[in-house]
């Protein structure tokens, strides 16, 4: 096995946490607090070509692995989890989408302006009474011969007022349940498309998340993501990726709220002595390391098994529940770390803890790893597959 990572992954790890710690942390409080969309951050993010990371060089994309990817979404995880949701969403649920599966046309038109951030994508899935029951669709696109009809309302959608391009999912014949369901392209200025109230959420404030509604949006017939009935599979398949964007935002943020408090132990003095040399604080720092090291180890190798081009559905998905607990067990331990302390705002604990709970969430709640992980290991997948 060789841990080693490659002189260019560790330059995007730095440029990354060198962007996070210097552009991200000043006004992240303020951000958070207020709800404010991160329009400076998101264009910096886009110079950076952190947007479109993964893409193809021939569509403007940074031709990076997955590897490189998720250095990178660690590193701007551990300060601002609002910016690190946006860049995940339209890497790795909408650019790959669209470059794995979508048609040179689209790819010319749509995904160049994505892989750069000059536009910003949105992956619509989820809706009112069909989150976790994805083939459950409401939204409805009818066949029309050249176009669709797209009725229906959309929840919960990350990018949901920042987005130029929406990739939408929608049931075409409900009688065939998930083999009728399509995925389009819908650019969010069409007839017909608007945009709900921003929602004030527990953690990743600054990001975008709005409910969408369609009401009689005509979509031209090339806008279909591939075959017609390829769009649940269009989504699993592009969900199985994201699960690997959304585990190292989990990563980023155990080991940020780690790295805190660490380094608070280490200045904070208590009865004679820094509290880290204390066994009570000493061995939740061991539990804390251990634990992140490990989710660290699974989120790395499905990005490993992704860049080899294996399956990775699911080594993604225990990646994405581990490290989603990881952040959430430990994020609490960080703020009783702190103590008083940790529970304001100031000392940025508290914002990784709320951060932390919609890693358990979104992309799939932990319910739904579970479910892809324990359907395939009673298929009789022995889960060792190093060389599958
Ligand atoms: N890859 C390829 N195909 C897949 C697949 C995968 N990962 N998972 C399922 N499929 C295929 C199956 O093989 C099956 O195909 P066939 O009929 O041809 O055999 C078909 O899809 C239907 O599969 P199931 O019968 O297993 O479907 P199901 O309804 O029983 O369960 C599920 C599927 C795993 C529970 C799925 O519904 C799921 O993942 N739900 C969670 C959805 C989710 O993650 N939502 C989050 C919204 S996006 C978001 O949060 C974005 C954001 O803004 C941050």
């Amino acid at each position: 096995m060789n841990f080693t990572l490659t002189e260019e992954q560790l330059a995007v790890k730095e440029a990354a946490r060198e962007f996070a710690q210097k552009e991200l942390l000043p006004g992240v409080i303020d951000r958070d607090r207020d709800m404010i969309y991160p329009t400076d951050q998101v264009k910096a993010m886009a110079e950076l070509g952190f947007l479109g990371m993964m893409v193809s060089p021939d569509y403007n994309g940074g031709g990076m692995d997955a590897m490189s990817y998720v250095l990178a979404m660690e590193e701007i995880s551990k300060v601002d989890n609002s910016c690190s949701v946006i860049m995940s969403v339209n890497n790795s649920l909408v650019c790959a989408g669209l470059e794995k599966y979508g048609s040179e046309e689209q790819k010319q038109k749509y995904l160049t302006k994505l892989a750069t951030g000059e536009w910003i994508g949105a992956f619509c899935l989820s809706e009112p009474e069909a989150g976790s029951d994805a083939t459950s669709q409401r939204t409805t696109a009818i066949d029309k011969g050249d176009h669709y009809v797209l009725n229906g309302t959309k929840n919960w959608i990350t990018n949901g007022s920042s987005s130029s391009v929406h990739l939408v999912i929608a049931q075409t014949d409900a009688s065939k349940r998930h083999r009728g369901i399509n995925a389009f392209i819908v650019e969010a200025d069409s007839d017909g498309v608007s945009i709900g109230a921003k929602e004030d959420k527990l953690g990743i404030r600054s990001s975008d998340t709005h409910t969408i509604m369609y009401n009689d949006v005509i979509v031209p017939k090339e806008n279909r993501i591939g075959e017609d009935g390829f769009g649940f599979k269009f989504a699993m398949k592009v969900l199985s990726g994201g699960r690997i964007g959304i585990a190292s935002q989990a990563l980023g943020i155990a080991a940020g709220a780690y790295e805190l408090a660490l380094k608070y132990s280490k200045e904070r003095e208590a009865f004679g002595k820094p509290i880290s040399k204390h066994q009570a604080i000493a061995f939740k720092l061991a539990d804390m390391a251990t634990d992140i090291e490990a989710a660290r180890l699974l989120v790395y190798r499905s990005a490993w098994l992704k860049d080899r081009g294996q399956d990775f559905a699911t080594a993604s998905s225990m990646a994405k529940l581990y490290a989603s607990q990881v952040a959430m067990k430990h994020t609490v331990e960080a703020v009783q770390v702190h103590g008083g302390y940790g529970f304001v705002k100031e000392y940025h604990v508290e914002r990784l803890m709320r951060d932390a709970k919609i890693t358990q969430i979104y992309e799939g709640t932990s319910e739904i790893q579970k479910i892809v992980i324990s359907r395939d290991i009673l298929k009789g997948n022995l889960y060792v597959p190093m060389n599958n």
